[in-house]
């Protein structure tokens, strides 16, 4: 790598903050009796100083623009900051620039309070060795003067990475090689003109300058299991969108299935017409089913540093066909050993719920396949087929165990502080 570190600009660079910032100046607005205005208008607050955006764009006299700036701050400062999300494909390119070595610091001209607490919010935080913005009382500190911040605290070989020529010139007046990005809220010619050292359109084309040849970091693979019932498509949907906020790319899959050919096994296994499927049969469908999806989908996208996100697993076949069909955990095991090929997840979400409960969950939901049809003493042989696999030491590194008796949302929110929790731990 050309560059042992790397100084990466927040707002436009890293994290697309538009919605926190249009949203607190609109509301801005409208407390002070500005109504009328649409997002699209309000997309010219991001950049330039609050107090002459609210004159310019308002037509609002110097006190009034005081007045609003603060009305704005409250806002911000509570909501707006956390209405943001992370550009896909961020989460790849910080964990493979740390995995070869290099050092990162945000250097950004937001308050160093806010940036803090997004880049704990939104995941950064383990890949970082410093943030540097203006301290307070210091609202006016130069861009050139916080990257030399920066640098000093670093050392190494830096390049200051930013979407503004604010920037570029912020890099360039203290000597060092600037990337301009283009998906910010700055323009090709802006950046080009500043003389940023390269220009690029997507976080794809930034990953190949910073690392060239270096290798990338492999994805993360996740795997959510539970007994028919438990909320897991709710819970799924919950854990996409977090994973999105917090920038990465995502391979959705689900066993049975995944991939073409892995569908069509799984119409053979589910279909309530083929009734003469034995056990056996049945759990070396669901094994072909993930050989399939493991080497056609799950392997192809670690492999492009995706986070891998697969509804059930091999856990889900030592539980149904071990526990709920009886055919032995060790049994089943042995079968999927060859089918996953060592291909394990980094982290289970499991959703626990009493076999009861999901019983009642799932009379009252749609029509039910072969697997759901079974008595309710195969689904207790399951969930008890769950538990004993999870209770197993060898299991505990990867197994985050949430509550899915809850509400939907309290049942979200603990998976998703138990996901974080475990996410850095993988990542020190
Ligand atoms: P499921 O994900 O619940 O599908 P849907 O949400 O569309 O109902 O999976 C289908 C069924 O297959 C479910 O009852 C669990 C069962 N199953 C096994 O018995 N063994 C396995 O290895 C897998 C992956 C699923």
């Amino acid at each position: 790598m050309k560059y042992t570190t790397v100084l990466f600009d927040l707002d436009g660079t890293l994290t697309k903050s538009e919605e926190g910032i249009t949203r607190s100046a609109l509301y801005a607005a409208e407390q002070m009796g500005f109504t009328g205005y649409t997002k699209e208008q309000f997309m010219a607050f991001i950049g330039p100083p609050l107090y002459a955006s609210f004159q310019k764009i308002c037509g609002m006299t110097p006190e009034q623009a005081e007045e609003a700036i603060l009305i704005y701050r409250s806002r911000f400062s509570t909501i707006g900051w956390a209405e943001n999300e992370v550009y896909p494909g961020i989460a790849q390119l910080m964990r493979s620039l740390k995995k070869n070595g290099a050092k990162i610091a945000i250097a950004t001209a937001k308050p160093q309070e806010f940036a803090e607490k997004i880049a704990k919010k939104f995941g950064f935080a383990p890949y970082l060795e410093a943030i540097v913005g203006p301290g307070f009382g210091n609202k006016h500190e130069s861009k050139a003067a916080i990257v030399k911040k920066a640098m000093d605290l670093l050392g190494g070989v830096p390049v200051m990475v930013g979407d503004r020529c604010f920037d570029i010139d912020g890099g360039k007046a203290n000597g060092i090689d600037t990337i301009g990005v283009c998906y910010g809220y700055g323009t090709r010619e802006e950046l080009e003109s500043a003389g940023a050292t390269y220009v690029v359109d997507t976080v794809g084309e930034l990953t190949d300058v910073l690392l060239d040849d270096s290798p990338r970091a492999k994805g993360i693979f996740i795997t959510i299991e539970g007994v028919d019932g438990c909320g897991k498509t709710t819970q799924r949907e919950a854990l996409l969108a977090h994973l999105r906020e917090l920038g990465w790319e995502i391979q959705l899959t689900r066993e049975p299935g995944g991939d073409e050919m892995a569908e069509k096994i799984r119409e053979m296994i589910l279909d309530p017409a083929n009734t003469a499927i034995t056990d056996l049969t049945e759990a070396y469908l669901y094994a072909a089913s993930r050989a399939q999806n493991v080497h056609a989908l799950v392997i192809p996208a670690l492999d492009k540093g995706r986070a891998v996100v697969c509804d059930r697993f091999v856990d889900s076949s030592i539980a149904y066909q071990g526990g709920g069909r009886r055919l032995g955990t060790e049994r089943v095991a042995r079968i999927n050993a060859e089918a996953v090929d060592g291909c394990m997840p980094d982290i289970t979400v499991y959703l626990r719920m009493e076999p009861e409960k999901a019983l009642s969950r799932r009379l009252s939901a749609s029509e039910p396949d072969r697997l759901e049809r079974e008595k309710a003493s195969f689904f207790e042989r399951t969930y008890m087929g769950y538990e004993e696999l999870y209770a197993k030491e060898e299991n505990r590194a990867r197994v985050i165990t949430v509550d899915a008796s809850r509400s939907i949302e309290e049942v979200s929110k603990q998976m998703i502080e138990l996901f974080d929790e475990k996410l850095w731990a993988l990542e020190g």
